[in-house]
């Protein structure tokens, strides 16, 4: 079975110095906070082209954090968009803020720019845009949105470690940047583990008082904070990992190329990622279009690839507006036409770098033998 990511690969190849790094930590006392994180805090900082990087417990804590620091509260409204996994919007409920959600864009799959405005109101404090599957947002339009309108910018870049828009890296645009260390992320702990980006220096301060329980000094309490820090043993990994992401990157993208040469025969059936000019794709995950609006097809293509061989995943069959936990809000599915579509035909394929050539082409003819199975005639419901 091809897997959609596959995690020893890596390992194996750092295997040797991830052994002495996690016997160092082990041997040195210092378990969290210690001088690993003040090192990859500085490191990721400078790669990320940011003057501050906070290490903290999750890329879910991060968004909180990140709330927490911009005082976002009851009774505020934060814009953001429903084609995401639920930690965005959790962050906002969790802050006792409410999310409101716009379309997105169907070609990006990114915050559609345009709905913006309309959502805005007197209560708005924040747009927190995601950069899905490792492309980013619009992030032009989403600043002057605003400055225009005199709110933050919080980035949820879990997915996008490394991804540049207008040569810029994601996570240095807004006022604060959330990352993710999930071990199939990009950039992959071994375990939890997040980092907050910021150019604000009195943001930094309130970040690194709110991820110790609120406090400067130890015993002193200035607000309610949280227990969020990242350990020693995942910044050691981390920092083993960091100078070699943008190979990592750089893999994804070539396994991406394929794909999307591959796939262009069937293009009748299905449509690949696409990449607009002033940015680049990280490819966190390679996402198709199956031209389909009907989830049956979605699915039987889905089982046909899994009895070839492929795993694959749907990111996401239940965008946020539509989840249970979210009923409460009342958002009505036909204000997200463009979510309603994708829901429908997304599905993604085996990525991480240590893929292979062979594995590749596997992927490929699977998805040619499934789409024969599925859409037997060739011909396609749109
Ligand atoms: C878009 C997005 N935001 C936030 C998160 C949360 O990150 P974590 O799993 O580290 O809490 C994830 C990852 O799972 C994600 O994909």
């Amino acid at each position: 079975m091809i897997p959609i990511f596959e995690l020893t690969r890596q390992y194996t190849r750092f295997e040797s110095e991830i052994s002495k790094a996690l016997t160092d930590v082990a041997a040195s006392g210092y378990y969290i906070l210690g001088p690993n994180v003040t090192a990859f805090e500085k490191e990721a900082a400078q790669y990320l082209g940011v003057k501050h990087a906070i290490g903290c417990a999750s890329g879910t804590d991060a968004l909180l954090l990140a709330m927490k620091a911009l005082k976002i509260s009851a009774g505020d409204e934060v814009i953001t968009t429903p084609f995401t996994y639920i930690a965005t919007s959790e962050a906002i409920v969790q802050a006792n803020a409410t999310p409101v959600f716009v379309d997105v864009d169907p070609d990006t799959f990114n915050l559609d720019v345009s709905a913006i405005e309309a959502r805005i109101t007197p209560k708005t404090k924040a747009i927190l845009p995601v950069h899905l599957y490792g492309l980013p947002a619009n992030m032009d339009e989403i600043r002057a949105l605003s400055k225009k309108h005199n709110l933050f910018v919080i980035e949820d870049c879990a997915q996008a470690i490394g991804a540049e828009y207008k040569g810029q890296k994601v996570g240095s645009f807004g006022d604060i940047g959330c990352f993710s260390f999930f071990p199939t992320k990009n950039l992959g702990a071994f375990g939890d583990g997040g980092l907050l980006t910021t150019s604000d220096d009195t943001l930094a301060d309130r970040l690194r008082m709110l991820r110790v329980h609120g406090s400067h000094t130890r015993y002193y309490h200035e607000e309610s904070g949280l227990n969020s820090r990242l350990d020693e043993i995942q910044a050691a990994i981390l920092r083993i990992k960091l100078p070699h992401l943008d190979e990592f990157n750089k893999t994804r993208q070539h396994i991406a190329r394929q794909y999307t040469e591959k796939l262009a025969r069937f293009s009748d059936l299905l449509t690949t990622p696409i990449i607009p000019e002033d940015r680049t794709h990280v490819f966190h995950q390679y996402t198709l279009r199956l031209n389909t609006t009907d989830s049956t097809q979605r699915n039987a293509f889905q089982e046909a690839l899994r009895e070839e061989g492929v795993m694959s995943m749907l990111y996401y069959p239940i965008p946020l507006y539509d989840q249970k936990t979210y009923q409460n809000l009342n958002y009505p599915a036909s204000d997200y036409p463009v979510c309603e579509q994708l829901r429908h035909q997304v599905l993604s394929l085996p990525m991480f770098p240590e893929l292979s050539d062979t594995e590749i082409n596997m992927t490929v003819q699977a998805i040619e033998k499934s789409l024969a199975a599925t859409f037997k005639t060739g011909a396609v419901s749109v």
